[in-house]
Protein backbone atom coordinates (compact mmCIF):
# COMPACT_ATOMS: atom_id res chain seq x y z
CA UNK A 1 0.00 0.00 0.00
CA UNK A 2 1.15 3.43 -1.10
CA UNK A 3 1.04 6.35 1.66
CA UNK A 4 -1.75 8.01 -0.93
CA UNK A 5 -3.63 4.94 -0.47
CA UNK A 6 -3.65 4.84 3.36
CA UNK A 7 -3.98 8.78 3.40
CA UNK A 8 -6.96 9.70 1.17
CA UNK A 9 -6.13 13.14 2.26
CA UNK A 10 -2.53 13.33 1.12
CA UNK A 11 -3.78 11.60 -2.11
CA UNK A 12 -6.56 14.77 -2.29
CA UNK A 13 -3.82 17.12 -1.56
CA UNK A 14 -1.44 15.86 -3.63
CA UNK A 15 -3.92 15.81 -6.89
CA UNK A 16 -4.87 18.85 -6.10
CA UNK A 17 -1.40 20.58 -5.97
CA UNK A 18 -0.68 18.56 -9.67
CA UNK A 19 -3.97 20.16 -11.07
CA UNK A 20 -3.17 23.34 -10.03
CA UNK A 21 0.43 23.39 -11.23
CA UNK A 22 -0.84 22.01 -14.69
CA UNK A 23 -3.45 25.25 -15.01
CA UNK A 24 -0.32 27.50 -13.94
CA UNK A 25 2.19 25.54 -16.48
CA UNK A 26 -0.90 26.14 -19.22
CA UNK A 27 -1.30 29.64 -18.38
CA UNK A 28 2.92 30.68 -18.71
CA UNK A 29 3.05 28.80 -22.07
CA UNK A 30 -0.40 30.78 -23.28
CA UNK A 31 1.26 33.82 -21.47
CA UNK A 32 5.03 33.13 -23.44
CA UNK A 33 3.25 33.04 -26.36
CA UNK A 34 3.16 29.16 -27.25
CA UNK A 35 0.56 28.46 -30.07
CA UNK A 36 -0.63 25.06 -30.92
CA UNK A 37 -2.92 24.20 -27.68
CA UNK A 38 -6.22 25.20 -26.01
CA UNK A 39 -5.66 27.34 -22.24
CA UNK A 40 -9.50 28.92 -22.76
CA UNK A 41 -10.94 29.33 -18.65
CA UNK A 42 -13.71 26.83 -20.15
CA UNK A 43 -10.44 24.43 -20.90
CA UNK A 44 -8.71 25.35 -17.53
CA UNK A 45 -12.38 24.85 -15.70
CA UNK A 46 -12.83 21.29 -17.47
CA UNK A 47 -9.25 20.57 -15.95
CA UNK A 48 -10.47 21.58 -12.81
CA UNK A 49 -13.52 19.34 -12.75
CA UNK A 50 -11.32 16.35 -13.69
CA UNK A 51 -9.62 16.95 -9.87
CA UNK A 52 -12.74 17.30 -8.84
CA UNK A 53 -14.32 13.85 -10.11
CA UNK A 54 -10.66 12.09 -9.14
CA UNK A 55 -10.02 13.47 -5.91
CA UNK A 56 -13.07 12.86 -3.83
CA UNK A 57 -14.06 9.32 -2.33
CA UNK A 58 -16.83 7.88 -3.10
CA UNK A 59 -19.19 4.87 -2.57
CA UNK A 60 -20.07 3.08 -5.68
CA UNK A 61 -23.85 2.98 -7.28
CA UNK A 62 -23.47 -0.61 -6.48
CA UNK A 63 -22.99 -0.30 -3.51
CA UNK A 64 -26.22 2.07 -2.77
CA UNK A 65 -28.31 -0.53 -4.91
CA UNK A 66 -27.24 -2.79 -2.88
CA UNK A 67 -27.86 -1.09 0.26
CA UNK A 68 -31.09 0.06 -1.39
CA UNK A 69 -32.12 -3.63 -1.36
CA UNK A 70 -35.76 -4.91 -1.81
CA UNK A 71 -36.72 -1.88 -0.60
CA UNK A 72 -39.77 -1.86 2.07
CA UNK A 73 -39.37 2.04 3.44
CA UNK A 74 -42.34 3.16 2.08
CA UNK A 75 -45.85 2.21 0.56
CA UNK A 76 -45.05 2.06 -2.79
CA UNK A 77 -43.08 -1.14 -2.03
CA UNK A 78 -46.56 -2.59 -2.22
CA UNK A 79 -47.49 -1.86 -5.68
CA UNK A 80 -44.39 -1.70 -7.72
CA UNK A 81 -43.27 -4.57 -10.00
CA UNK A 82 -39.86 -3.50 -9.92
CA UNK A 83 -37.27 -0.69 -8.55
CA UNK A 84 -36.11 1.76 -10.72
CA UNK A 85 -32.78 2.32 -9.81
CA UNK A 86 -30.99 4.36 -12.70
CA UNK A 87 -28.97 3.69 -15.65
CA UNK A 88 -26.28 5.08 -17.53
CA UNK A 89 -22.75 6.28 -17.06
CA UNK A 90 -21.35 5.87 -13.35
CA UNK A 91 -18.95 8.89 -14.18
CA UNK A 92 -21.63 11.02 -16.55
CA UNK A 93 -20.49 14.87 -16.50
CA UNK A 94 -24.17 14.88 -17.09
CA UNK A 95 -27.59 13.39 -15.10
CA UNK A 96 -30.89 14.25 -15.77
CA UNK A 97 -33.50 13.25 -12.75
CA UNK A 98 -37.15 12.59 -13.24
CA UNK A 99 -40.15 12.29 -11.28
CA UNK A 100 -40.80 8.72 -10.85
CA UNK A 101 -41.20 5.46 -12.91
CA UNK A 102 -44.08 5.02 -14.82
CA UNK A 103 -45.73 1.69 -16.08
CA UNK A 104 -43.70 0.85 -18.63
CA UNK A 105 -40.40 1.72 -16.37
CA UNK A 106 -42.01 -0.41 -13.43
CA UNK A 107 -42.61 -3.30 -16.19
CA UNK A 108 -38.70 -3.18 -17.24
CA UNK A 109 -37.01 -1.59 -14.13
CA UNK A 110 -35.56 1.23 -16.40
CA UNK A 111 -35.68 4.72 -16.33
CA UNK A 112 -37.62 7.14 -19.19
CA UNK A 113 -38.37 3.79 -21.34
CA UNK A 114 -41.84 4.67 -22.12
CA UNK A 115 -43.34 7.77 -24.37
CA UNK A 116 -41.70 10.40 -22.17
CA UNK A 117 -38.15 8.35 -22.70
CA UNK A 118 -38.53 8.06 -26.37
CA UNK A 119 -38.95 11.90 -25.75
CA UNK A 120 -35.88 12.12 -23.77
CA UNK A 121 -33.95 10.12 -26.01
CA UNK A 122 -34.13 12.44 -28.53
CA UNK A 123 -33.47 15.61 -26.33
CA UNK A 124 -29.83 13.90 -25.07
CA UNK A 125 -29.23 13.20 -28.77
CA UNK A 126 -29.82 16.94 -29.88
CA UNK A 127 -27.23 17.76 -27.40
CA UNK A 128 -24.87 15.33 -28.87
CA UNK A 129 -24.83 12.77 -26.26
CA UNK A 130 -26.53 9.14 -26.19
CA UNK A 131 -28.25 7.89 -23.06
CA UNK A 132 -24.89 5.40 -22.24
CA UNK A 133 -23.31 8.75 -22.28
CA UNK A 134 -25.40 10.19 -19.35
CA UNK A 135 -27.13 8.90 -16.25
CA UNK A 136 -30.61 8.58 -15.62
CA UNK A 137 -32.53 8.29 -12.56
CA UNK A 138 -35.83 9.66 -10.55
CA UNK A 139 -36.51 10.99 -7.40
CA UNK A 140 -38.58 8.11 -6.56
CA UNK A 141 -37.81 4.55 -7.02
CA UNK A 142 -40.93 3.13 -7.37
CA UNK A 143 -43.92 3.63 -9.64
CA UNK A 144 -47.04 5.60 -7.41
CA UNK A 145 -50.09 3.59 -8.43
CA UNK A 146 -52.14 5.38 -11.15
CA UNK A 147 -48.84 7.26 -11.70
CA UNK A 148 -50.51 10.05 -9.20
CA UNK A 149 -47.92 12.28 -8.00
CA UNK A 150 -45.32 10.94 -5.46
CA UNK A 151 -46.34 12.17 -1.31
CA UNK A 152 -44.19 13.42 0.60
CA UNK A 153 -43.10 11.05 2.56
CA UNK A 154 -42.61 8.46 -0.21
CA UNK A 155 -40.30 11.37 -1.79
CA UNK A 156 -38.50 11.81 2.08
CA UNK A 157 -38.13 7.62 2.67
CA UNK A 158 -36.37 8.32 -1.51
CA UNK A 159 -34.26 10.80 -1.54
CA UNK A 160 -31.31 10.14 0.32
CA UNK A 161 -30.44 7.40 -2.16
CA UNK A 162 -30.80 10.34 -5.28
CA UNK A 163 -28.08 11.81 -3.02
CA UNK A 164 -25.90 9.39 -2.44
CA UNK A 165 -26.32 8.37 -6.31
CA UNK A 166 -25.36 12.39 -7.34
CA UNK A 167 -22.25 12.35 -4.90
CA UNK A 168 -21.44 8.36 -6.43
CA UNK A 169 -21.67 9.86 -10.05
CA UNK A 170 -20.61 13.60 -9.26
CA UNK A 171 -21.84 14.93 -12.63
CA UNK A 172 -20.80 18.30 -13.60
CA UNK A 173 -24.35 19.49 -14.21
CA UNK A 174 -27.94 18.32 -13.06
CA UNK A 175 -31.20 18.81 -16.29
CA UNK A 176 -34.01 18.35 -13.30
CA UNK A 177 -36.80 17.46 -15.33
CA UNK A 178 -39.81 19.02 -14.46
CA UNK A 179 -41.47 19.92 -10.81
CA UNK A 180 -40.61 17.51 -8.46
CA UNK A 181 -37.19 16.80 -9.77
CA UNK A 182 -36.62 20.23 -9.35
CA UNK A 183 -38.71 21.43 -6.31
CA UNK A 184 -36.88 18.30 -4.63
CA UNK A 185 -33.06 19.10 -5.39
CA UNK A 186 -33.39 22.89 -4.42
CA UNK A 187 -35.72 22.60 -1.65
CA UNK A 188 -38.15 25.16 -2.99
CA UNK A 189 -41.40 25.51 -3.83
CA UNK A 190 -41.18 27.85 -6.89
CA UNK A 191 -42.82 27.13 -9.99
CA UNK A 192 -40.86 24.82 -12.58
CA UNK A 193 -41.84 27.57 -15.04
CA UNK A 194 -39.74 30.33 -12.83
CA UNK A 195 -36.90 28.02 -11.73
CA UNK A 196 -36.02 27.16 -15.48
CA UNK A 197 -33.82 28.91 -17.90
CA UNK A 198 -31.03 29.39 -15.53
CA UNK A 199 -28.62 27.59 -13.17
CA UNK A 200 -28.75 26.71 -9.75
CA UNK A 201 -26.92 25.21 -7.37
CA UNK A 202 -27.05 21.68 -5.56
CA UNK A 203 -23.79 20.90 -3.43
CA UNK A 204 -21.33 22.52 -5.72
CA UNK A 205 -23.35 21.06 -9.02
CA UNK A 206 -24.81 23.15 -11.55
CA UNK A 207 -28.94 21.76 -11.81
CA UNK A 208 -30.67 23.22 -14.86
CA UNK A 209 -34.33 22.83 -14.65
CA UNK A 210 -36.37 22.23 -17.01
CA UNK A 211 -39.82 21.09 -18.16
CA UNK A 212 -40.62 17.13 -18.15
CA UNK A 213 -40.88 15.06 -21.28
CA UNK A 214 -44.11 14.24 -20.45
CA UNK A 215 -45.28 17.49 -19.87
CA UNK A 216 -43.90 18.39 -23.37
CA UNK A 217 -46.00 15.92 -24.84
CA UNK A 218 -48.93 16.94 -23.74
CA UNK A 219 -47.70 21.16 -24.39
CA UNK A 220 -45.84 20.72 -27.29
CA UNK A 221 -45.38 24.30 -27.43
CA UNK A 222 -43.09 24.44 -24.60
CA UNK A 223 -40.05 22.73 -26.63
CA UNK A 224 -38.85 25.65 -27.60
CA UNK A 225 -38.34 26.87 -24.21
CA UNK A 226 -36.41 23.10 -23.39
CA UNK A 227 -34.60 23.80 -26.37
CA UNK A 228 -33.53 26.77 -24.96
CA UNK A 229 -32.68 25.20 -21.71
CA UNK A 230 -30.44 22.73 -23.79
CA UNK A 231 -28.42 25.32 -25.49
CA UNK A 232 -27.42 26.65 -22.30
CA UNK A 233 -26.30 23.34 -20.48
CA UNK A 234 -24.34 22.76 -24.22
CA UNK A 235 -22.80 25.93 -23.54
CA UNK A 236 -21.80 25.15 -19.99
CA UNK A 237 -21.12 21.33 -20.70
CA UNK A 238 -18.21 23.10 -23.36
CA UNK A 239 -20.12 20.73 -26.15
CA UNK A 240 -18.82 21.98 -29.28
CA UNK A 241 -20.71 19.46 -31.80
CA UNK A 242 -19.19 16.57 -30.09
CA UNK A 243 -19.69 14.65 -26.80
CA UNK A 244 -16.85 14.83 -24.38
N1 LIG B 1 -41.26 9.87 -15.96
C1 LIG B 1 -40.31 10.04 -15.02
O1 LIG B 1 -40.25 11.07 -14.33
N2 LIG B 1 -39.39 9.09 -14.88
C2 LIG B 1 -39.38 7.98 -15.61
O2 LIG B 1 -38.49 7.16 -15.42
C3 LIG B 1 -40.39 7.83 -16.59
C4 LIG B 1 -41.32 8.78 -16.73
Amino acid sequence: MTCFESNPHLLKSGLNTTIEDIKTFLRFLAESGCRGFECSEESLNRIEAWGRKAVTFSETLEAIRMDLGDCQRCRLSKTRKNIVFGAGDPNARLMFVGEGPGYDEDQLGEPFVGAAGGLLTKIIEAIKYTRQQVYICNIIKCRPPGNRNPMDDEIAACVPFLKRQIASVKPDMICALGTFAAQTLLETKIPISKLRGCFHDYTGIKVLPTYHPAYLLRNPEKKREVWEDMKMLMKALNLDGAAK
